[in-house]
């Protein structure tokens, strides 16, 4: 494919890393895999596709994101989404909500696009015992275990897409599902999935490098299924939350 000069050169890394790597893959199609078995009847929307992933996997899903690129659907903001009420089954994010500038706008727009009983489904940053170290000083987005998560403002027009604070999602599924709970009456969330142990972080995500062989990938993934829930909450790099709007 070839790489216009108009796409976020970050999303255009992404894409170059998803193709040379086959273990970044193998390990994405199983988190994948995990997030299809979650979707409600209808149609799908993903929000922060980036370099487009997860529609390789799930080809009738719609594609959008913040910035434009070709190979997208629609350009959109989570936060103002350009979709009729009761219009989608799911929403799909994968590393997105942590890059959101006010999550509870999304959840908003969300509650008004997604028929009753439809759901959100994300992947994103577990923030364990294990993985805060790797997040905090391995990992170049910021890590604020102090904020808001459903803190309000009007969303900046110039704030730059990949802005983030990876503790968001971990706080909403944890210390702020409460405050989540009352904002949102409407959703019922499911308890949290923590997920990836070993493989995720050997692999060293996007980054060009990675510590274990394409064969190693499936039996590792194997021994993390087993081991994941006694070690999954102190260990995980990864969490999957599932949120449902409740049928009137
Ligand atoms: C880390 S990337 C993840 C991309 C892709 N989902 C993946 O897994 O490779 C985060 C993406 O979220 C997008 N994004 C950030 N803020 C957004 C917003 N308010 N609405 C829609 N997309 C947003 C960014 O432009 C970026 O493509």
């Amino acid at each position: 494919m070839s790489t216009p000069a108009s796409v976020d050169h970050r999303i255009l890394e992404f894409g170059r890393q998803w193709r040379n790597k086959p273990v970044l893959r193998e390990i994405y199609h199983d988190l994948y895999r995990r997030m299809a078995g979650e979707l409600a009847q209808g149609r799908t929307l993903e929000i922060g596709s980036g370099a487009g992933g997860f529609k390789e996997f799930a080809p009738d899903v719609i594609t959008t994101d913040i910035l434009s690129a070709p190979w997208l659907d629609l350009v959109a903001d989570a936060q103002a989404l350009p979709f009729a009420a009761d219009s989608f089954g799911n929403i799909v994010m994968f590393d997105v909500l942590h890059h959101i500038e006010f999550p509870r706008r999304f959840f908003s727009e969300a509650l008004r696009v997604l028929a009753p009983g439809g759901r959100i489904v994300m992947m994103e940053p577990a923030i364990t015992p294990l993985s805060w170290p790797f997040y905090r000083f391995l990992h170049a987005e910021p890590l604020d275990l102090n904020a808001d998560p459903l803190h309000d403002g009007a969303p900046a027009q110039d704030r730059d897409p990949f802005a983030a604070n990876q503790a968001i999602p971990t706080l909403l599924a944890g210390a702020h599902r409460t405050q989540f709970a009352a904002a949102f009456p409407q959703f019922k969330i499911a308890p949290p999935r923590w997920l990836s142990l070993f493989a995720y972080p050997l692999s060293g995500g996007f980054k060009p490098w990675s510590l274990i062989p394409y064969g190693l990938v499936k039996p590792l993934l194997k021994l993390e299924e087993a081991l994941l829930p006694v070690l999954g909450r102190l260990m995980a790099f990864r969490l999957m939350t599932v949120i449902e709007k409740r049928r009137p």
